[in-house]
């Protein structure tokens, strides 16, 4: 069966700090997936939210003289309003502090501790309040977690999950569905993880500790009150209790759990891939629900080559950033889209990258201002003034037969990309087939057949890159959604014909369609004096 339905999710962030470019960049990826594949004709289910359970929170809500529930509820507003203020088109937004949630986690874990994969005992080892993780005495560096995260010594009575049971169900797993993990280099961390080192070695996962009995922030576990569950194993089931697990006449677990074809998707970064590459389909196994199809991990941003970390003081607040761009001449929503085709433009997804901010100006200017913007600008407004507004018919024209082969390929040549969420290359296509358009129209030169008279031939030239243009406008919505639009309202192409599906010759613009008044669409980001 190959389902039309597709769910994909952000990791939910912790509300001990404000939303930074961090945060904002897993959502941006997420939803430009989300709106890819509406556009492709799926039934879409977005899904971001918060983590409000665990020592941390606590301790940040202590530290501030709040309870910790108020902290959550003043915090977890912030990041609900960073994904509206982006634009972002999440259909849920989960905390984990609620109803839903919490009878979800505790009804995973009687699922678990009936299915046998829980156990008591004492956990003594080292922990790391702010990475929310176990490490072995063999796992620090210099007496830190490999993350640099300071750690603390604990004993105390606990519950344990079985994950070393899972060893060898977690490698059949990683061989039979190659790209369960991606990318490639980091598929290879998980694995040699799994295996424990390079070589197997078998034992090498040890049980995991589940529970805590020295701060009371949490999901309590069923039947044992004094201890809340672990903040990670609470926290990743928001994935399915936010589509009504337990609840089993849930059409949306069906639907967007079980009955999804290349979904779910948790796009996460790279320091938490171990919990959703490893934990989280060994829990999944454990209470016997279908794994998810895919973990996308990316890499980090840092700032001008400089590790982003709050002692530094170089945090990227992505609002300051809206402010900046709207500092060179564009309104806000344009700043919005402007940011967010930037970050998933400038670096691979799943690579480092660096944010500059003189990086982010002379892309946009480069790719968007002069290249799709004046492409829309001169051509339409050629279109508007000299035949009055009309686009002739142009399917006899031989000259533009090799553009169009570009134009037909491209829907294929973006959804190669999309597949291995290579933002950056699908961009990539759309841009270079807008050069392509621009040198036609440089070598056709339809001002000067204008100016020889050459009336024809000058509204063939014209409404071919009209069409090209329907081309680019429709490609472009998932990354430009407030931008993008413009092109195709300009063109006057109603919203049931704006779907990836319409990207081939049946769907051209017509001998006597009539285009609206063009107005300028990608500002170019400069200083005005
Ligand atoms: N609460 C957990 C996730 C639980 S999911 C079941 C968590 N939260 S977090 O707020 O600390 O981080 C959320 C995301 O932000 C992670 O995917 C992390 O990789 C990302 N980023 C934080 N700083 C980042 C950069 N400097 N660059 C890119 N992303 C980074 O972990």
């Amino acid at each position: 069966m190959n389902f039309k339905n597709f769910y994909v999710t952000s990791p939910i962030y912790y509300v001990n700090d404000v939303p930074h470019i961090g945060h904002a960049y897993t959502s941006i990826a997420c939803d430009v997936a989300a709106r890819f594949k509406r556009l492709d004709g799926f039934d879409v289910r977005f899904l971001t939210g918060t983590d409000e359970h665990g020592q941390k929170v606590e301790k940040s809500a202590l530290s501030r003289g709040k309870t910790p529930q108020e902290f959550c509820d003043e915090i977890s507003v912030k990041f609900s309003d960073l994904v509206k203020d982006l634009n972002l088109s999440n259909d849920d937004f989960i905390r984990t502090t609620e109803e839903r949630h919490k009878k979800c986690a505790q009804e995973f874990w009687r699922i678990l501790e009936r299915n046998g994969w829980i156990y008591k005992s004492t956990y003594e080892g080292w922990y790391a309040v702010r990475d929310e993780a176990f490490y072995a005495e063999d796992e620090l560096v210099n007496g830190k977690a490999p993350t640099g995260a300071e750690v603390e010594w604990h004993k105390e009575e606990s519950y344990f999950f079985k994950l070393s049971a899972f060893q060898d169900k977690l490698l059949a797993l990683y061989d039979a569905v190659p790209d369960f993990v991606q990318p490639e280099s980091k598929r290879n961390e998980v694995l040699s993880f799994v295996r424990g080192g390079k070589d197997y070695v078998k034992g090498a996962l040890r049980d995991l500790s589940i529970s805590r009995t020295s701060f009371s922030w949490g999901v309590k576990v069923p039947g044992d009150e004094k201890h809340v569950m672990y903040v990670w194993l609470d926290a990743l089931t928001n994935y399915i209790s936010a589509l009504g697990f337990p609840d089993e006449n849930s059409q949306m677990i069906q639907r967007f759990w079980c009955d999804t074809t290349d979904s779910p998707v948790h796009i996460v970064g790279k320091d938490i891939l171990r919990f959703h590459a490893v934990y989280w389909p060994a829990f999944l196994m454990a209470a016997q629900i279908p794994l998810p199809n895919k973990i996308f991990a990316h890499g980090w941003w840092t700032n001008c080559g400089q590790k982003i970390s709050k002692s530094v003081g170089n945090v990227i607040d992505p609002y300051k950033e809206l402010e900046w761009i709207q500092f060179f001449g564009c309104d806000a929503e344009t700043a919005v889209d402007y940011f967010k085709y930037f970050l998933l433009r400038e670096v691979p997804f799943g690579n480092d990258g660096d944010y500059n901010r003189k990086n982010l100006i002379t892309r946009v200017n480069a790719e968007l201002a002069n290249n799709v913007g004046n492409l829309t600008q001169r051509i339409l407004s050629m279109i508007y003034k000299n035949n009055n507004k009309k686009i002739v018919n142009i399917s006899y024209y031989d000259d533009a037969k090799e553009l169009f082969e570009k134009a037909y390929a491209l829907k294929d040549q973006i959804n190669v990309e999309m597949d291995k969420f290579a933002f950056d290359q699908a961009l990539e296509k759309i841009i270079i087939f807008a050069r392509a358009c621009n040198l036609f129209v440089d070598q056709k030169a339809p001002w000067n057949l204008k100016k020889e008279h050459r009336i024809e031939e000058m509204n063939l030239v014209l409404s071919t890159i009209a069409e090209c243009l329907r081309y680019i406008g429709i490609a472009l919505q998932p990354f430009l959604p407030k931008l993008a639009p413009k092109i195709l309202d300009i063109l006057n192409i109603d919203e049931k014909h704006r779907e990836l599906k319409h990207l081939n010759s049946d769907f051209a613009l017509k001998a006597g369609h009539e285009i609206n008044e063009p107005k300028g669409v990608f500002p170019r980001l400069e200083i005005k004096n």
